[in-house]
């Protein structure tokens, strides 16, 4: 059981909430989320530029870079698997390592939660994640835009609804609107004012629950009349 200080409050309620809620918001503080968007600079100037051909990549395991793929099913970002360990550009190591210490202890905080009120065998690995690090081109002013937009002309999202594999997933704040959570409502967009850890659940906790915590069912959408054209940059902390 974790007792030192936690650098983002997790409330005792936690693993009760995500049995009852879709997901869980967690306020962060303007210095934590500053963290985030230098993280996201740090990321998207390497995925843009000379250093995304240095990255090593690998599609079937979830480690290392994984590039936008043209079939128009799949998701349309970049993305790269990290884990601590794996040696990153040394632009990306400071920034990168300071965001897992950020989410590490929540995922850790919560799993522990989970096993006092479903037993020890619903989370393994809370103390061995891995973070992907997404960029979802903008559809204006980049390489990849006539292609995304092209793709969203037939219907896809950015991100197609779905489930993670993983059993507890921590999302950082992206960077721009698009997060939608299927609730009992509904589809729900969750973004809000981008200050908030988004925590939900994966396939794997549905399954080892057999369904009291069920995994969280959501998608990412394609940019409104009005949206920034930017790239969206996004990270999730996945936990097993
Ligand atoms: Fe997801």
């Amino acid at each position: 059981m974790t007792t030192e200080p936690l650098p983002v409050p997790v409330p005792d309620t936690a693993a009760a909430e995500l049995e009852s809620r879709t997901f869980l918001r967690l306020p962060l503080t303007p210095a934590q989320v500053e963290l985030v968007h230098v993280t996201y600079a740090a990321w998207e100037r390497t995925l843009t530029g000379p250093l995304r051909k240095t990255l090593p990549g690998n599609r079937h395991r979830p480690i290392g870079f994984l590039p936008l793929q043209p079939a128009f099913t799949a998701e349309m970002k970049d993305s790269y698997y990290y884990r601590r360990g794996v040696r990153l550009p040394q632009a990306l190591c400071d920034q990168t390592d300071a965001l897992i210490a950020l989410l590490a202890p929540v995922a850790r905080k919560i799993g522990e939660q989970i096993a006092a009120r479903g037993g020890p065998r619903l989370l393994r690995r809370t103390d061995r994640g891995c973070l992907r690090v997404m960029r979802y081109p903008p559809f204006e002013g980049d390489i990849d835009s006539a292609m995304v937009r092209q793709r969203a002309q037939r219907g896809t999202p950015r991100s197609p609804a779905h489930k993670d594999l993983n059993a507890l997933t921590i999302l950082a704040p992206a960077s721009l609107p698009g997060l939608q959570i299927e609730g009992p409502d509904g589809w729900a967009e969750v973004h809000d004012a981008g200050n908030e850890l988004i925590v939900h659940t994966g396939q794997e906790m549905e399954d080892r629950s057999g369904r009291r915590w069920p995994a969280t069912v959501h998608r990412v959408r394609n940019p409104e009349p009005g949206d920034p054209q930017l790239a969206r940059m996004s990270c999730a902390y996945f936990v097993s």
